[in-house]
C-alpha cells in the first residue's frame, strides 16, 4: 500500500472553514508533531505500508491533511478544486508532486463548475466511487471525476456542516463492508446506501463526533482516532485488527487519521 503524507512542521488553524476550526483553540504544536509521528510509524512500521512525504509549506496550514490533494486511479491523478480560498494554494505543491512521481495529471475541465476536494469526498467501495457534495464538493464536479478516470460515481448529499467531507462518516471497510453515520447525509444518500450490496455498521453520533468515521483502511487492519468505542468493538468482532491513535490536535482543525493520509494507489 502506498500512501502519501506531509508533516505537520506548518500545520495550525489559522482560519475557520469548518465547525471544528477555532482560532481560539489551536492545536499544539509538539503534541500535533507527537501524534502526528504515531500515526505514521503505525502506518508505515506496524502495517508496512510505503508512506511517502510530501514538503510541507508556510502559510498553508490545512496542507498536513494530503486526502484533499486530490484523487488517484491507477496512474491518473484528478487534482483537487477547493472551495475555501484558504486551501487554494496547496493545488500547485500536490500537483508537482503527483507529476513528478509519475502521475497524468487530469484536472477538471473548466467548463464543469464546483469544487471537488479529493478523497476527502471521493472514496472506493469496490470499483464504485462513493462521492460527498452538498458541504465542500459539487455534484457535477464528482461526477465529471469519474467521467475522467473512467470508474462510475454514486453521489450522496451531505447535509451536516460537522461531517463536511464523505470521509468524515463512511469508511469503505471491504468491498462487502461498509460503516457509516445515517445522520450525515440527506433522506436520498441514505436510501442509496441502503441499496448497496454488503453488510453495513452504522456509526452511532458519539463515534462519529471522535471522527470514527474517518479511518484508513490497510486489508484487515484499520486506523481511527482513539475512544471510539462501538466501532472498534463492531470492526473487531469482524476479526479486523483496530490501531486506535489520539489525534485530538487535528480534530481541532476537522481532521482525524484518514484526512492526514492519501492513497496513492487504487
Ligand atoms: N481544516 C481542513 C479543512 O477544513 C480539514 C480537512 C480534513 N480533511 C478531510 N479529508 N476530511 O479543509
Amino acid at each position: 500500500m502506498r500512501l502519501l503524507m506531509c508533516p505537520p512542521e506548518h500545520f495550525d488553524v489559522t482560519y475557520e472553514i469548518n465547525p471544528w476550526m477555532r482560532i481560539a483553540n489551536g492545536p499544539d504544536p509538539q503534541r500535533a508533531r507527537a501524534q502526528w509521528t504515531a500515526l505514521h510509524a503505525i502506518l508505515a512500521e506496524q502495517i508496512g505500508a510505503d508512506v511517502a512525504l510530501i514538503e510541507p509549506q508556510p502559510g498553508l496550514p490545512d496542507m498536513v491533511f494530503t486526502a484533499n490533494a486530490g484523487l488517484t486511479k491507477g496512474d491518473l491523478f484528478v487534482p483537487s478544486r477547493f472551495r475555501p480560498a484558504e486551501r487554494q494554494g496547496e493545488v500547485a505543491f500536490f500537483t508537482a508532486w503527483m507529476s513528478d512521481n509519475g502521475f497524468q495529471i487530469r484536472p477538471l475541465p473548466e467548463t464543469i463548475e464546483g469544487a471537488f476536494e479529493g478523497e476527502g469526498d471521493a472514496l472506493f467501495y469496490g470499483d464504485l466511487l462513493l462521492t460527498g457534495f452538498g458541504q465542500r464538493s459539487d455534484e457535477a464536479a464528482c461526477r465529471e471525476v469519474g467521467t475522467l478516470l473512467g470508474v462510475d460515481v454514486l453521489p450522496l448529499c451531505l447535509t451536516d456542516s460537522r461531517w463536511y467531507h464523505l470521509d468524515t462518516c463512511l469508511i469503505p471497510v471491504t468491498p462487502s463492508l461498509l460503516a457509516y453515520y445515517p445522520a450525515a447525509f440527506d433522506a436520498a444518500a441514505n436510501a442509496a446506501l441502503e441499496k448497496l450490496p454488503g453488510e453495513r455498521i452504522l456509526l452511532t453520533e458519539s463515534d462519529s463526533l471522535r471522527f470514527g468515521g474517518n479511518a484508513v483502511v490497510a486489508g484487515n487492519r484499520i486506523v481511527i482516532n482513539s475512544g471510539c468505542a462501538a466501532l472498534a468493538a463492531a470492526l473487531r468482532k469482524r476479526g479486523f485488527e483496530v490501531f486506535e491513535t489520539d489525534l485530538s490536535e487535528f480534530i481541532k482543525a476537522g481532521g482525524s487519521a484518514k484526512c492526514l493520509v492519501l492513497a496513492l494507489e487504487h
